[in-house]
């Protein structure tokens, strides 16, 4: 048997903490011996289901039916990525999955296939934060970051600055006291009227309306900290539905473009404005931004700009690698095994954490 950190060894990374089934193969590169520049590993396949279709019916994600999606998918979906990489289950070093933080029932889904398979093959397995994933995914872009930097973290259910100085050394810097981002955006878009998932629909309603249209809440804003609030803005949208009443019926009315434009551009003022606070109160030149609410064309726009104009540099993952996928699992399985923080296991029995802190595997300094 090889070890798993050799050159060349074949990571499979599965992800199914949430409304996707992710599976990806990666190769693990020759060391850089540069822990700020780490040489990334090689992405040699992936696919991806995703259940948006399923859930839209009922406007939301419904948690048993995304467990039994993920059973369905799960095997044909790394069949699919090992006969396109042009390998078989026997050449696999190590199998990797999302242990945390997601949907209980969605993430065993994950985690049982992967022990599963490990053990049937007799291959080792290692555990992988979802958050991680998301964080390193810009490793994946043709413009990769290097260490140290900021990171923005905008997913369906984290808002979070951190401070990023290497693989597995992460500082939580601030975070949403209340609703994420993403959470903002899709409960936004349903009192719009929009479908499920929120975020993008209330994005492609707000081109070509008026931002400054609606004045809405830009909470802690002021406060001199690096704290998120956005459960105010939903109830603010909401008093401006009800006022609109039946001037938002027709659905592309310009006050539904308005107002769709006014609340995203109190999303992103809001997240530009602490991410430069961040910057600036690190002194770091780097900003990484990863997560769903990452792919959102009037935060890059917005962020880039206001980077370009202070000298800093901005990176994102590749749009598709924005929303969950199986890509950074299997990554963050790579880059942690070659920064050997983590050995995978042979031990196939497991459990899954639903809530599960980054700053929880942050490896001591
Ligand atoms: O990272 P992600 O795929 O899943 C979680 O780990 O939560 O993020 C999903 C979130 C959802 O709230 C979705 O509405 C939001 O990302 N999102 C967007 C856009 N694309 C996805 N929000 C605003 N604009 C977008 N273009
Ligand atoms: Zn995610």
């Amino acid at each position: 048997m090889q070890s798993p950190l050799r050159e060349g060894a074949l990571v499979l990374g599965i992800e199914s903490s949430c409304d996707e089934t992710g599976v990806a193969l990666v190769r693990l590169p020759a060391a850089s011996g540069d822990a700020q520049r780490p040489a990334v590993p090689q992405l040699l396949a992936h696919a991806l289901h995703s259940q948006i279709d399923m859930h839209r019916a009922y406007g939301g994600v419904v948690p048993e039916l995304a467990s039994r999606d993920h059973i369905r998918r799960v095997l044909p979906l790394a069949q699919q990525v090992l006969a396109e990489a042009g390998h078989d289950l026997a050449a696999l070093d190590v199998i990797a999955y999302t242990k945390g933080p997601g949907l209980a029932g969605a993430l065993l889904v994950g985690a049982g296939v992967a022990c599963a398979l490990g053990a049937a093959l007799d291959k080792p397995v290692l555990g992988v934060h979802h958050l991680e994933g998301h964080l390193l995914s810009p490793f994946l872009s043709a413009d990769a970051p290097q260490f140290p930097f900021v990171a923005l973290l905008v997913s369906g259910g984290h808002t979070q600055l951190m401070r990023v100085d290497g693989v597995g050394r992460y500082e939580l810097l601030g975070e949403t006291i209340d609703d994420a981002a993403g959470e903002a955006f899709d409960k936004s878009a349903k009192l719009l009227g929009l479908p499920y998932p929120g975020g993008p629909e209330l994005a492609r309603l707000a081109e070509g309306g008026d931002a400054q249209a609606y004045a809405l809440p830009r909470p802690l804003l002021r406060a001199g900290n690096l704290d998120f609030s956005f459960a105010g803005l939903k109830t603010a949208v909401f008093t401006q539905v009800q006022k609109l009443g039946a001037a938002l019926d027709a659905p592309d009315s310009r006050q539904r473009r308005d107002l769709a434009a006014s609340t995203q551009e109190a999303i992103v003022e809001v997240l530009v404005r602490k991410t430069l606070l961040a910057l600036e109160q690190t002194g770091l030149k780097r900003l990484v931004v990863a997560g769903g609410v990452g792919a959102n064309r009037r935060l890059r726009q917005t962020l880039d700009a206001a980077c370009a104009r202070r000298g800093l540099r901005v990176h994102y993952p590749e749009l598709h690698l924005c929303t969950d996928n199986g890509a950074m699992i299997a990554l963050a399985a790579a880059m942690r095994l070659q920064a050997r923080l983590q050995q995978p296991t042979r031990q196939w029995s497991f459990d899954v954490l639903p809530r599960w802190p980054l700053e929880a595997i942050a490896a001591p300094e």
